[in-house]
């Protein structure tokens, strides 16, 4: 039923450009809070993953919060309609201007990932006359199987507070005025299909918690970050994960305290099978084993494939030929500039809609303009 694309008007439009399902949008945020608040949980959306106006304010519109990590992101979330209250700043290295931009919209929450960070947030905090909710990221050192490149909790990488520091961060906390403890917050990585890794960030959270206990400390929030996986091969037969599955690891395995919120950061699987990739085939070129399709979007519109060698199913939406086996590939100058090699499509000619699936995340947010390429436009089910 998502996979029913208008034709018709698609191929009026001018390629390559971002199509989104918007009915996929919504289903997928109305099951994401049905499950969420069989157990109470909160949602905050990662914004980095598609900041597009008409995505924020339907996120917005399902009482989810945003979860930013840069000013500009702060602002986009609140002229999209996200209360304050609901906007938490995230991100290892937040530039000055970027937290007065929290401080003087009063956000929900800072998460701060460093002792210096800390000091900074108190000092703008008090020039302004406030006090900033803040929670620790922790490095949880769980290993997420997922790409290196977008693995976060280990650590080796340069993200969140080392469990051996904690004792000298929370002396600071507790020495500084002009914060308010207010959470701990975690994100191990992201396209993660191995559920028991949360299982794993679970036990870690727990026993982290009696450290806290200890101590004499209650940390209110306990944020698990985001990272929940989608189904690249199988679009489809799998248009959302099973966030039943995903929310219930967390009810059966945390081990919460009276007053405690849990908090997630979900990203790619709340916008990513939502929005396609729309280009057309410029040339065919006969190479010396294969066949290139050569497509009018590229590697500047979704970096996705060259930089990660991330897989995304390749359709050909107006041929309905034999098939034959085609590299789609795009115009830049670059070799990586390849969206799959390979690909069995109908047999395609000049002037086919190519659609390259599941790109609703990190696709037209991380779009450039390498080659003085233009940035690609988006066009809305519910608009066209
Ligand atoms: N929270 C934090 C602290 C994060 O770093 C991220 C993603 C998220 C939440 C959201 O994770 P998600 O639910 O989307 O997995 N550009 C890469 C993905 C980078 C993810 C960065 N952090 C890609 O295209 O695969």
């Amino acid at each position: 039923m998502y996979n029913q694309f208008p034709l018709a008007k698609l191929k009026e439009v001018e390629t390559p450009f971002y199509y989104y399902n918007m009915q996929l949008l919504e289903d997928t945020l109305g099951v994401i809070k049905t499950e969420a608040d069989k157990y109470g949980f909160h949602i905050h959306y990662a914004v980095k993953a598609n900041a597009n106006k008409r995505i924020l304010e339907k996120i917005n519109s399902f009482g989810i919060g945003a979860d930013c990590v840069s000013g500009n992101e702060v602002s986009a979330s609140l002229n999209a309609g996200f209360p304050a209250d609901k906007v938490v700043f995230a991100g290892v290295g937040k530039a000055d201007k970027e937290i007065i931009t929290g401080l003087e919209n009063n956000i929900g929450c800072f998460n701060v990932e460093s002792i210096p960070e800390l000091e900074i947030i108190n000092e703008l905090a008090e020039k302004h006359g406030k006090v900033a909710n803040v929670a620790l990221r922790i490095n949880p050192n769980v290993k997420a199987n997922t790409h290196h490149y977008i693995t976060t909790g280990l650590e080796e990488n340069k993200f969140g507070i080392y469990i051996w520091d904690l004792e000298k961060v929370m002396d600071k906390v507790d020495e500084l005025k002009n914060v308010s403890f207010e959470g701990i917050h975690f994100h191990i990585g992201s396209q993660i299909n191995d559920l028991d890794s949360f299982k794993q960030l679970c036990t870690r959270v727990n026993e982290l918690q009696e450290w806290f206990a200890e101590r004499r400390a209650f940390p209110r929030i306990i944020n698990v970050g985001g990272g929940l996986g989608i189904d690249y091969e199988k679009p489809d037969e799998n248009p959302m994960p099973n966030f039943e599955k995903f929310f219930k690891i967390f009810s059966d395995f945390l081990e919460l305290k009276e007053g405690q919120e849990v908090h997630f950061e979900l990203g790619r699987s709340v916008v990513c099978q939502c929005g396609t990739l729309m280009s057309k085939v410029l040339y065919v070129k006969e190479g010396v084993n294969t066949h290139f399709a050569i497509v009018d979007a590229g590697m500047s519109d979704l970096i996705r494939p060259a930089l990660y060698q991330a897989y995304h199913k390749i359709e050909n939406l107006t041929s309905s030929l034999e098939e034959d086996k085609y590299d789609v590939v795009g115009p830049i100058c670059e070799s990586s500039d390849c969206f799959g090699k390979a690909v069995t499509l109908p047999k395609t000619g000049r002037g086919d809609l190519i659609a390259i699936r599941s790109a609703g995340a990190y696709g037209e947010i991380m779009a450039n303009q390498y080659n003085l390429r233009a940035l690609p436009k988006a066009v809305y089910s519910d608009e066209i």
